[in-house]
């Protein structure tokens, strides 16, 4: 039987991957709590330590089945760097192939060796792009779902606004469609879906959360700051992503004299500060973060939000 991903949820939402920021934890209380899980392959720091990570998801996920059978975990997902810079490209796509994880997320390269690999074991590739010709290259290789990164996000974000980007991607694309960037409420998961997306996929509105790994520094910044706080700059990994300004003058620079695209990169020599771990991202949603939650608060006020635009849709069209 096929699943349809979609009936495998209580809300259509994907926690999306971020470095340094998603933890097991968090990815099984997601779960639990009926959205989709995911973390970066990466954020464990050894393939040892991943195999721990998929050892405690798997066994909490498979008890928390066994005593809800009738309230069951939506799936769990895995983000896996497709580009050949990832050192641990091999060991990690072992470790996909002997656990299993029902979604793998493609990011920054090409998706074919993941699709291969997922697809021997009857799981689902979703690739993130950022613009019509990436969707199409992707979705040439074979992949399940195209995140469409669109103006705003949090981490490496696109340029293209969601409804100009969802309705060309929809001229050709039948597969999973997942939007993504600044999607932060009830009310925006519905609009999301209203615009033709199958699930909302949701970074910077978790980055406080209780369980993620976030410093607690990290939070009271994204409490503090608001989308006017952001720079787009492509100096520190050398692709433009989104970060906040307050950390970058916190790690001692200047916002508005940075140098070029990738001077402060992992890559050059002599790097005082490092992209993530000291200068931080989010998306232009930073907004909608009034205080720290756990993952299931977060998830229940989404769900909430999302109920209440739905009635107030449903009433309108009456
Ligand atoms: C701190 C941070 C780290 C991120 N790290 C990754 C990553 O490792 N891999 C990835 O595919 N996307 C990463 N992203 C992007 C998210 O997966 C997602 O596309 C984005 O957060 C969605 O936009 P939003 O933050 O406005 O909700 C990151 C985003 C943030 C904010």
């Amino acid at each position: 039987m096929v699943v349809n991903f979609k009936d495998t949820v209580k809300l259509p939402v994907i926690m999306a991957p971020m470095f340094l920021v998603s933890s097991p934890k968090m990815v099984i209380e997601g779960c639990k709590a009926g959205v989709i899980g995911s973390f970066p392959l990466l954020n464990a720091r050894t393939g040892a330590d991943l195999e721990q990570w998929f050892e405690q998801i798997t066994t909490e996920l498979a008890e928390f089945n066994a005593q809800n059978p009738s309230n069951q975990a939506a799936p769990w997902a895995v983000n896996f760097m497709s580009h050949p810079s990832n050192h641990r490209f091999e060991e990690d796509l072992q470790l996909i192939k002997k656990y299993q994880p029902p979604i793998v997320i493609s990011s920054l390269g090409d998706p074919s060796p993941v699709v291969s690999a997922v697809h021997s074991y009857g799981g689902l590739v979703f690739a993130d792009v950022i613009n019509l010709f990436f969707a199409q290259k992707a979705a040439d290789k074979g992949v399940d779902g195209l995140i469409l990164v669109c103006n705003g996000a949090g981490g490496h974000a696109g340029t293209l606004n969601p409804m100009a980007f969802i309705g060309a991607v929809k001229e050709f694309w039948n597969g999973y469609t997942i939007l993504s960037g600044c999607i932060s409420n009830g009310k925006d998961i519905l609009a999301a879906e209203v615009l033709g997306a199958d699930f909302a996929f949701i970074g910077t509105r978790f980055i406080p959360a209780h369980e993620s790994l976030a410093s607690e520094g990290y939070d009271q910044m994204l409490i503090e700051s608001s989308m006017d706080d952001l720079i787009y700059t492509d100096v520190f990994s050398g692709v433009k992503a989104n970060y906040l300004k307050p950390s970058i003058v916190k790690a001692g620079l200047d916002p508005n004299n940075l140098g070029e695209k990738g001077d402060l990169s992992y890559s050059r020599e002599n790097r005082t500060v490092k992209a993530w771990k000291d200068i931080w991202s989010a998306g232009q949603g930073v907004h909608s973060i009034k205080k720290t939650q756990s993952t299931v608060e977060i998830i229940t006020e989404m769900k909430e939000g999302y109920s209440e635009a739905r009635n107030k849709l449903f009433v309108a069209q009456t």
